[in-house]
C-alpha cells in the first residue's frame, strides 16, 4: 500500500486546507457515524481504555460550546453537559449508561454544531475582539481537537471489531507470511545541534516553544518494523524470554498474558489475522506492525540489539526528510513527555500539564487514520507503556558508532 508521509514542513499541511471547512467536515463525519451505527453501538464500550463512541460525539460538541458559548461569550454553563462529557467528571465505564438516545444526541450536536460555524463566520465583537480568536487560535484548536477524537473513534470501531466476534467465529482465514523478515536499510543521524519544537500558535502547547537541543548522533531504521519482523521475533520466543523485557515490561505482559500484538487473531492452522476499524483481513506481511505497547516495542528492539529512538531523535531525521513509512502507524518513542523549556500550558492547565506524570510516552509520527490536520514533525502524541489500541509500532534506533 503506498505509504502516506506526515508534513516534512510545517507549511505544507496548513496551505490549501481551511480549518473552517475542516472543523465542519469533521462535525458532518461526527453525525454521520451516530447516524449509521446501530443506536446501542453508541452507548457501548468496547475496551477499558476508551470511552463509548457516542461520548466522543457529545465530548467533541461540549468543547466548542465551552470555549465560545460559555468561556468567551459569558454564557450559563451547560450542567448536565459537563457531568457528562468532561471527562474529568465521571469514569469511562460509567458514561455508557448516561448516554442520551441517538435522537437527543443527534439533536444537540446539531444545534451545537451549527452555532459553532455561524459564530466562528461572523462573529459578535465580544468574540472577534477575544485573545484566543487571534490568528484563528481557536479555530485550529477545535479543529485539531476533533480530529484527535476522530481517530479514537477509529480505535472504538477496532475495539468494536473484535468484541462482537471474540469467538473469531467470522474471522476470514490468514495468509501465509512468506515475506522478507530482514531488518530495513538505516539512516545516520549526524551528532550536533538540531531545532525542535515550533513557535506556530497552531501547534499544541507541548509543542512550543522551539529550541536547540544537542543530539549525540544515532542511527535508525528507515522503515517501521513489519509484520513479518514481528513474527519473527514470536518464532524466536520473544514473548516468553525474560531477557528481552524490562521489569516493569515482564511483570505486565505476564499479569496480562500478552502472546501477540492487541489486533491479531490466531487461527486453528497457526496464521495470523488482524481486526482493523473496517473488520477483519489477513495480515499483510509488509506492513507496518499495529497495537503493539510501549513495553512490546523495548522487547523487540533488545531482540534486535537495537533501541527506540528518542522523540528528538525522530524530529531530526523527519525534518531532514531522512525517514520513510511514516504516518502509517504511530511509532513509539523511548522517552516519556516532558516539557519543552520556557512551556506554558494552553489554552488550559488539562491539554498536557497533567500527562508530565513520567508515566506517559512519546509517540511520534501518525497512524494511517491521523487526519492531515495533525500531521506534522513536531506533534507529540503520549500514552501509558501498557496501551496499545493506538495503531502504534515501532522504529529501531542504535547509537552513533564511536
Ligand atoms: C493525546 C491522544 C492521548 O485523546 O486523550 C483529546 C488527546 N486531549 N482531548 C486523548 C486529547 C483532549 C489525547 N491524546
Ligand atoms: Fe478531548
Amino acid at each position: 500500500m503506498p505509504t502516506q508521509s506526515p508534513c516534512d514542513n510545517d507549511s505544507a499541511c496548513v496551505v490549501g486546507r481551511s480549518p473552517l471547512a475542516a472543523l465542519a467536515k469533521h462535525q458532518a463525519r461526527a453525525r454521520g457515524v451516530a447516524e449509521a451505527l446501530p443506536e446501542r453501538t453508541l452507548w457501548s464500550q468496547y475496551h477499558a481504555e476508551l470511552s463509548p463512541i457516542g461520548w466522543h460525539i457529545g465530548h467533541c460538541a461540549l468543547v466548542e460550546h465551552y470555549w465560545l458559548a460559555e468561556t468567551i461569550l459569558g454564557e450559563t454553563p451547560d450542567r448536565d453537559a459537563h457531568a457528562l462529557y468532561f471527562p474529568e467528571n465521571s469514569t469511562k465505564s460509567s458514561r455508557g449508561g448516561h448516554l442520551p438516545d441517538r435522537e437527543t444526541l443527534l439533536a444537540w450536536t446539531a444545534s451545537v454544531h451549527e452555532r459553532t460555524l455561524s459564530l466562528l463566520i461572523d462573529p459578535p465583537i465580544r468574540l472577534a475582539s477575544h485573545s484566543l480568536m487571534a490568528e484563528d487560535y481557536l479555530l485550529h484548536f477545535l479543529e485539531q481537537h476533533f480530529a484527535q477524537h476522530h481517530e479514537t473513534l477509529r480505535y472504538c470501531l477496532a475495539a468494536r471489531v473484535r468484541a462482537i466476534d471474540a469467538a473469531g467465529d467470522t474471522i476470514p482465514p490468514s495468509k501465509a507470511v512468506l515475506a522478507d523478515p530482514s531488518l530495513p536499510p538505516t539512516v545516520a543521524l549526524e551528532p550536533g545541534a538540531r531545532r525542535v519544537g515550533t513557535d506556530d500558535v497552531r501547534g499544541y502547547d507541548n509543542e512550543r516553544p522551539s529550541h536547540t537541543v544537542t543530539l549525540a548522533g544515532a542511527v535508525l531504521a528507515e522503515r517501521p518494523i513489519t509484520n513479518a519482523q514481528w513474527i519473527a521475533f514470536m518464532d524466536a520466543d520473544g514473548y516468553t524470554e525474560p531477557v528481552y523485557w524490562s521489569d516493569s515490561g515482564w511483570a505486565w505482559r505476564r499479569r496480562c498474558g500478552i502472546e501477540r500484538p492487541w489486533p491479531w487473531h490466531l487461527d486453528a492452522g497457526g496464521r495470523y489475522t488482524w481486526s482493523g476499524p473496517g473488520g477483519w483481513a489477513p495480515l499483510d506481511a509488509d506492513a507496518p506492525v499495529s497495537g503493539i505497547s510501549f513495553y512490546e516495542a523495548e522487547a523487540f528492539a533488545a531482540w534486535a540489539g537495537a533501541r527506540l529512538p528518542h522523540e528528538h531523535e525522530w524530529e531530526a531525521a523527519a525534518r531532514e526528510q531522512r525517514l520513510r513509512g511514516t504516518g502509517v502507524v504511530w511509532e513509539w518513542c523511548a522517552n516519556a513527555l516532558a516539557p519543552y523549556p520556557g512551556f506554558t500550558a494552553f489554552p488550559y492547565e488539562g491539554y498536557s500539564t497533567p500527562w508530565f506524570d513520567g508515566r506517559h510516552v512519546v509517540l511520534r509520527g501518525g497512524s494511517r487514520d491521523t487526519d492531515p490536520g495533525l500531521r506534522r514533525v513536531t506533534f507529540r502524541n503520549f500514552f501509558e507503556a501498557h496501551v496499545r489500541h493506538q495503531f502504534a509500532g515501532l522504529r529501531l534506533a542504535w547509537d552513533w558508532p564511536e
